[in-house]
């Protein structure tokens, strides 16, 4: 009986001890874009760096492991100018209701695109959590642009021309084209898929962001989601048989929220010729988990107590032990953490507003 004890109290000290402080089990779903040579957006992948380029992995149930009924897959690649994304949306009904947006201030001409099927891109340069850019097109390449100065969860609002008009955020220059096998809004067509080709203009995606031009070897956060409705054919047209949506992304967010940019999957540059270049590891990812955690966990211990702590110890979790030091300033309703790396070369600041920074000491 002593021998089983001991070996008890011995496996649960190796359990806690053996914290992975790399944080590998939650590292996101990473890219490597290669340089693009004159793409045609007309919608269709037939292009040199796609025929060249991976495609992403099937995309998953945001929330579930329920695999999607439609496969969804994205290629990515660039040039001095522009970030392109092409993406093949499996799909037996075509559909799109929304055939016409004024990008501009009327609520009757303005829609939002994701109450059709939609294809959806969300670019965070910067990983900073805060001013990111939200796009989404439909079958009928139609679009909406968005910019979010921070998650909604944070008090973030859209900043959109559909809100403010001419002074509205907007991806100026963007490009971007639908190719259907099949026929759009015909409920006797036999259909394939529909097929997309965007063109980002970089500097429009990092504009406001601690970012620039990217460079090989960079790193940018992005994901991918695809919001689909269950339809039936009814008096010859395509109606919904359910309000609620399916949503497919990239990599699983673990619950129905993309605005979890710290989550997003990582985009890196790459001019390498060789398009099986193996993706670099993003070196970052340490540091950044650990001061999510602090985020979280500071905003639960407020939910609980009514102000935030300065005193990590109070917060019990393993993940602090990965720093090498960590120091909050606090007022009941705001936080600032500064987290250092345990050989110093990183550095970051987190806010109770999910501002993320992180700094590399050269
Ligand atoms: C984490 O993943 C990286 C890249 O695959 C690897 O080099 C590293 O050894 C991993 N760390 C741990 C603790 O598994
Ligand atoms: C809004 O758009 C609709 C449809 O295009 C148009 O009839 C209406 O005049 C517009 N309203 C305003 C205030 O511009
Ligand atoms: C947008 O339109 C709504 C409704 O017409 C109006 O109340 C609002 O002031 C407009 N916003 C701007 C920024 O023009
Ligand atoms: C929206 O974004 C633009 C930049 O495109 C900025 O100039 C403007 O101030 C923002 N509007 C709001 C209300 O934040
Ligand atoms: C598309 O719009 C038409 C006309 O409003 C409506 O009858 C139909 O149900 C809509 N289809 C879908 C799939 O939402
Ligand atoms: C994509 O976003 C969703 C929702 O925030 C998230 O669950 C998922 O982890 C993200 N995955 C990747 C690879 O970006
Ligand atoms: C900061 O945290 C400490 C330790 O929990 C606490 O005693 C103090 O009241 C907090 N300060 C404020 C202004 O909430």
């Amino acid at each position: 009986m002593q021998g089983s004890f001991w070996a008890i109290t011995l496996l649960v000290t190796k359990v806690y001890s053996s914290f992975d402080c790399s944080f590998n089990s939650t590292y996101p779903k990473q890219y490597v874009a290669h340089r693009a040579k004159a793409i045609a957006i007309d919608g269709v992948l037939d292009d040199q760096v796609w025929k060249s380029s991976k495609f992403t992995d099937d995309f998953v149930d945001i929330s579930t492991t329920v695999v999607p009924r439609l496969k969804t897959n994205v290629k990515m690649a660039w040039d001095d100018d522009y970030l392109y994304i092409g993406a093949v949306l499996e799909e037996p009904d075509i559909w799109a209701n929304i055939t016409s947006v004024c990008h501009c201030n009327n609520s009757t001409n303005d829609q939002v695109i994701f109450h059709d099927n939609d294809f959806e891109v969300f670019v965070d340069a910067d990983g900073s959590t805060h001013n990111y850019k939200e796009f989404e097109m439909n079958a009928a390449n139609q679009d909406w642009v968005l910019l979010l100065n921070r998650p909604y969860a944070d008090g973030g609002g859209e900043n959109s021309t559909r809100v403010y008009g001419t002074d509205g955020f907007d991806i100026v220059g963007r490009k971007h084209a639908v190719s259907i096998k099949g026929k759009l809004n015909d409920i006797n067509s036999v259909n394939k898929q529909w097929s997309v080709e965007i063109a980002f203009p970089l500097q429009q995606l990092y504009q406001l962001n601690a970012a620039s031009h990217p460079k090989d070897g960079d790193f940018w956060r992005i994901n991918f989601s695809r919001v689909e409705y269950h339809v039936a054919k009814e008096f010859g047209e395509y109606v919904k048989t359910n309000p609620v949506e399916d949503n497919w992304v990239w990599s699983p967010q673990g619950e129905i929220a993309m605005h979890l940019p710290e989550r997003w999957g990582i985009l890196q540059f790459s001019t390498s010729t060789r398009f099986d270049t193996p993706p670099k590891y993003y070196d970052e990812w340490q540091i950044r988990s650990i001061a999510m955690e602090l985020y979280y966990n500071l905003h639960s211990f407020r939910d609980a107590n009514g102000f935030f702590t300065n005193d990590v110890s109070l917060l019990n979790n393993p993940a602090f032990g990965c720093a090498g030091s960590i120091f909050v300033a606090n007022s009941t309703d705001r936080f600032t953490g500064y987290i250092n790396s345990v050989d110093q070369q990183y550095y970051a600041i987190i806010d109770d507003l999910r501002f993320l920074q992180v700094f590399k000491r050269e």
